[in-house]
C-alpha cells in the first residue's frame, strides 16, 4: 500500500492536470459556428420548388458542416474533436469497419453514453464514418452529392437518409454532446425536418 498511494496520487494530479487544460481549450472556441437553425416552414415563400429544396439543404448545412458531425467523418482516417476539428488524442485509426485497431478499440473508451468526469464523448455503437462519407473540407453542394450516391451513402435511398438522420444514436449524440462540447444547431427535430422537406420536393444540391 505503502508504495502504490504516490502512484495512485501522481495519477491524479496527472488527471487533474489534463482535465484543466482540455476545459481551458474548450473557452477558445471560434466564433461563428451557428446555434441556431430554421425549420422547413421558414422557406414556404420560396416559389421555385428546387430553390426551396436548395434553401432547406443549405438551413441543414449548418449541422452537416458541425464540428460534432465532421469531427467523425473526417477527410483522413482519424476522428478530429473539439470546436476546431484538432487531431484526436491519443492518435487512432479508423480500422476495419470503422472500429479502431487491436488495442485502439473506439469503444475501449467511448462508451453507450458520455462520461462527462474524463470528458470521454460516448453514444451506442461508436465509430468512424467510412472514407467515402468524409466531409471535413468539401463544400456543401459536395456534401450533398455524396449524401444522394447510393455508391458513396452506404446503398441508402433518399427515405433512408431520412431515417438515418431522424433515428440514428450518432446523429443524435450531436445535440447531447457532453460536458465541454457545443450541441449541433437547433434540435435533430428540426434537422431531420429539413431534411424530410428537401426531399419531399425533389432533392436538388446548392
Ligand atoms: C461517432 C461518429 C459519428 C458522429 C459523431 C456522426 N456520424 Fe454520421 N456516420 C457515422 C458512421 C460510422 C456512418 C456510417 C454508418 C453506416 O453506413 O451504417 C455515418 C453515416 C451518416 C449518414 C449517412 C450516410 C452518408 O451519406 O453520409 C449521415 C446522413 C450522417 N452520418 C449524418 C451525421 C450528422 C448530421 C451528424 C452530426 C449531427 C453525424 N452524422 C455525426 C459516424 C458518425
Ligand atoms: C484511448 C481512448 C480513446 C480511443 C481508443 C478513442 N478515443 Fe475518441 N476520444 C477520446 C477522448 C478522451 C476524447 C475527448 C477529447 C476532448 O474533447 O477533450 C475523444 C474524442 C473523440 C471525438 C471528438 C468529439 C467532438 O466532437 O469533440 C471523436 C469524433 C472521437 N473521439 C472518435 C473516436 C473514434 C471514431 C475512435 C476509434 C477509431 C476513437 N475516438 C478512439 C478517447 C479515445
Amino acid at each position: 500500500m505503502k508504495q502504490i498511494l504516490p502512484i495512485v496520487l501522481g495519477a491524479m494530479v496527472l488527471l487533474a492536470v489534463v482535465m484543466v487544460s482540455s476545459v481551458s481549450a474548450a473557452e477558445d472556441r471560434p466564433s461563428g459556428i451557428s446555434t441556431q437553425l430554421q425549420g422547413p416552414e421558414t422557406f414556404d415563400s420560396i416559389a421555385d420548388l428546387n430553390d426551396r429544396a436548395i434553401a432547406m439543404f443549405v438551413e441543414a448545412g449548418k449541422v452537416l458542416s458541425h464540428p460534432r458531425c465532421v469531427n467523425c467523418h473526417p477527410a483522413d482516417r482519424t476522428p478530429l474533436q473539439g470546436e476546431d476539428g484538432a487531431a484526436h488524442q491519443p492518435p487512432v485509426v479508423r480500422g476495419r469497419g470503422g472500429i479502431g485497431v487491436v488495442g485502439m478499440r473506439c469503444r475501449t473508451c467511448h462508451l453507450a453514453e458520455n462520461f462527462d468526469p474524463g470528458r470521454v464523448p460516448g453514444a451506442p455503437h461508436w465509430l468512424l464514418a467510412p472514407d467515402s462519407m468524409a466531409w471535413e473540407h468539401l463544400t456543401l453542394g459536395e456534401i450533398c452529392d455524396q449524401i444522394k450516391d447510393p455508391d458513396r451513402n452506404g446503398g441508402r435511398t433518399l427515405e433512408d437518409i431520412v431515417e438515418h438522420v431522424s433515428e440514428d444514436a450518432l446523429v443524435a449524440w450531436g445535440w447531447s454532446p457532453g460536458a465541454g462540447r457545443q450541441p449541433a444547431p437547433g434540435s435533430q427535430a428540426i434537422f431531420a425536418a429539413l431534411i424530410r422537406g428537401w426531399v419531399d420536393l425533389g432533392a436538388a444540391c446548392p
